[in-house]
């Protein structure tokens, strides 16, 4: 996705993928900035690792108290910071700057392909882990009107509605199913991933047709059984490779300055994970 981002802006650039122990997060962060790296991106364990190590932290990282793109800027000799890739030679003074993309790209990724308005939305979040927090946070924070938090371990939803209540206190939030018709469901647990899963939400408590779109974070498999169930009840689906692409344009248009081409990257992610 990212190198045919690169090639549709005609940079001469590479995307590529190391492997590196948490403990040696530090040093390798120091090593790509003083390599001339532009910048990179972490995924877990090292996400929450890189928001203590960066020199910098943007409002987007500071927020969901995690890093998943970093920039590396230098000191010109202005005396102001710059991309550092912007900058001739190897300046004396490099810095990191760590920024969250994952977040922005769930609403984003919904708005555009289920054509939610996620303020004043009336939202069914399925799953309280890493991802579902993330996500119900997220969707309190673009103004969704109430929240149902339906997780197995119920004490993790009990926990999320505070932590919900307590920052956004417009958001009506409740633990369980709602009554009535809803305008999207949301499933930020792991249910679907394996084949012969289980759906991820009791339909005797909760009917799909009372929902009109159903958002599943996983993207793999492109149809869980929760997408089959949703769109035979008429709802209109999507699955989580929009939010994995957007994490990715967002982190591009970070490095170069530049709008990403997201058709191209979009083509490409998908011929990566379903060719
Ligand atoms: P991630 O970081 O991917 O979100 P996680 O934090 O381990 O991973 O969260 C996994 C989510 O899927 C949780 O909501 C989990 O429910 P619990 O909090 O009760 O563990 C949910 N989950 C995983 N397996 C499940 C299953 N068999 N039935 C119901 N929920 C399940």
């Amino acid at each position: 996705m990212q190198n045919a981002g690169l090639a549709a802006l005609g940079l001469n650039w590479r995307y590529l993928a190391f492997e590196v122990r948490p403990e040696d997060l530090p040093a390798a962060l120091a090593g790509a900035a003083r390599l001339g790296f532009v910048g990179l991106n972490l995924t877990v364990p090292h996400k929450l690792l890189a928001f203590s190590l960066v020199e910098e932290l943007d409002a987007s990282a500071r927020e969901w108290g995690a890093v998943n793109t970093v920039l590396f800027e230098g000191l010109g000799s202005d005396g102001s910071w710059r991309r550092l890739w912007e900058l001739p030679g190897a300046p004396e003074r490099v810095r990191s700057r760590g920024f969250n993309t994952d977040a922005d790209a769930i609403s984003r990724a919904i708005r555009e392909e289920l054509k939610v308005e996620l303020r004043g939305a009336r939202v069914l979040m399925l799953g309280a882990g890493g991802a579902g927090r993330a996500a119900a946070l997220k969707l309190a924070a673009e103004g969704g009107s109430t929240l149902w938090l339906v997780n197995r371990t119920q004490g993790k939803a009990d926990d999320l509605a505070k932590e919900i209540r307590a920052k956004f206190a417009g958001v009506e939030t409740a633990v369980g199913y709602p009554t009535g018709k809803i305008d999207l469901v949301v499933n930020g647990t792991s249910l679907g991933l394996k084949p012969g899963d289980a759906l991820p939400l009791d339909t005797a408590r909760f009917p799909l047709s009372n929902a009109g779109a159903v958002y599943d974070m996983i993207y793999r498999p492109a149809r869980t059984p929760l997408l089959d169930a949703a769109a035979k009840a008429g709802c209109r689906t999507a699955n989580g490779l929009g939010m994995l692409l957007h994490q990715g344009t967002r982190a591009l248009e970070i490095w170069t300055g530049q709008a990403a081409p997201v058709a191209e990257m979009r083509k490409a992610l998908e011929g990566a994970v379903y060719a």
